[in-house]
C-alpha cells in the first residue's frame, strides 16, 4: 500500500477551488447586524437557496423525461430530489429553537427582506403547480432572476408533465386540463383523480404507481418544509406581521394548506 502525501503544489488556484469555487461561496457571508446569532440566520438561508436550485434541477429534469415518456428517468430524478429535499428539511434544525428575543437582535437590519422573495423558491413553487404571474412583480428590478422566472411560469409544470404523460397511457384526461393555460395554477380535475384510483387500485409494480408514489413522497416533504418553516417562525416571532409585509403565521398557514400534487391525496379515499 502506497502512504504518498497528496500534491502540494498547484501553479495558481487548486483544481478543487476551481470545480468549487468555495472561496467565493465563503465570502457570501454578509451580515447586516453585530449580532453572532445572525450569521447561522444567513448561511441556512443560503444554504436552502442552494438546495432549492439542485431540487429546482431535479424536477426540471424529470419534467423533460416524462415529456418524452422516460417514466424510469423521470422517477429516479424525483427520488433524488426526496434525499435533497430529506437534507433540505434537516437543515431547518439551527433555526429551529429561535427565541424572539434572538430573533429581534438582528431582525431590524432585514428591514423588508423575506423568503417570500426568493426566486427560486418561486421556481420550485411554479413546478409544483402553484403558478402566479404577480409572483414575478418583486423580480422586476433583476433581468436575469425575472427572465428566468417569466420562462418558467410560461412552461408547463411537472405536474403537467405527470398528467399528459398519464393521458398518452391511455388514461381519460380531459383537455380542459391537457390544453390548460400553464401559467395559473392547477386546479384539480375529477377525472385525473379517476386515473390516480385506477392505478393505485391495481397493480403496484407499475411505472405509473412508482411515479404516483414518488410524486407523494415529493408532496409529503414540501408540506413538511412549509410546516417546519411555519413552526419556526411561530416560536421566533409569534403573530407579529412578517418582514416582507405579509400578515406572518396565518399567512404561512394558508400557504401551508394547499395541496401539492391535489388528486394524489383525494384519490386515496376512492381505493
Ligand atoms: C426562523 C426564521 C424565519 C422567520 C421568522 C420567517 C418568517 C417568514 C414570514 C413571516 C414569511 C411570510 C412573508 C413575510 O411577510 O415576510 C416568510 C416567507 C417565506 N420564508 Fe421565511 N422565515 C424564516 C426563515 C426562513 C428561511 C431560513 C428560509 C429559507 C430560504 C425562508 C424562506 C421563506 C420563503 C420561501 C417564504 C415564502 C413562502 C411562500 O411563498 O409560500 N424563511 N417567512
Amino acid at each position: 500500500m502506497s502512504h504518498e502525501a497528496p500534491n502540494l503544489d498547484f501553479e495558481g488556484s487548486t483544481p478543487y477551488e476551481d470545480y468549487v469555487k468555495a472561496d467565493v461561496l465563503t465570502h457570501l457571508q454578509h451580515t447586516l447586524s453585530d449580532d453572532p446569532g445572525e450569521m447561522v440566520f444567513l448561511v441556512t438561508t443560503q444554504v436552502m437557496e442552494l438546495w432549492f436550485t439542485v431540487i429546482v434541477h431535479e424536477w426540471e429534469t424529470a419534467a423533460r423525461a416524462l415529456r418524452e415518456d422516460r417514466v424510469d428517468a423521470a422517477t429516479e430524478a424525483l427520488r433524488r430530489s426526496t434525499y435533497e429535499l430529506e437534507a433540505l428539511n434537516a437543515s431547518w434544525k439551527p433555526l429551529a429553537r429561535l427565541t424572539p428575543a434572538q430573533f429581534n437582535s438582528y431582525r431590524g437590519a432585514l428591514g423588508e427582506g423575506s423568503g417570500f422573495q426568493s426566486a427560486m423558491y418561486r421556481r420550485m413553487e411554479f413546478l409544483l403547480g402553484e403558478k402566479s404571474a404577480s409572483m414575478l412583480v418583486p423580480h422586476r428590478g433583476s433581468p436575469r432572476v425575472h427572465d428566468e422566472l417569466e420562462k418558467a411560469l410560461h412552461q408547463p409544470g411537472l405536474y403537467d408533465e405527470v398528467v399528459r404523460h398519464l393521458a398518452r397511457r391511455g388514461h381519460t384526461i380531459p383537455d380542459a386540463v391537457l390544453a390548460r393555460d400553464v401559467t395559473r395554477r392547477y386546479e384539480p380535475s375529477p377525472e385525473v383523480e379517476a386515473a390516480w384510483t385506477e392505478i393505485y387500485a391495481g397493480d403496484a409494480d407499475t411505472g405509473a404507481a412508482r411515479l404516483g408514489e414518488i410524486l407523494t413522497d415529493v408532496a409529503e416533504l414540501v408540506w413538511r418544509w412549509r410546516n417546519d418553516h411555519l413552526v419556526a417562525t411561530r416560536r421566533a416571532m409569534g403573530s407579529k406581521t412578517g418582514t416582507g409585509g405579509s400578515a406572518g403565521v396565518s399567512w404561512l398557514e394558508k400557504r401551508a394548506r394547499n395541496q401539492v400534487f391535489p388528486e394524489l391525496w383525494t384519490a386515496r379515499s376512492h381505493v
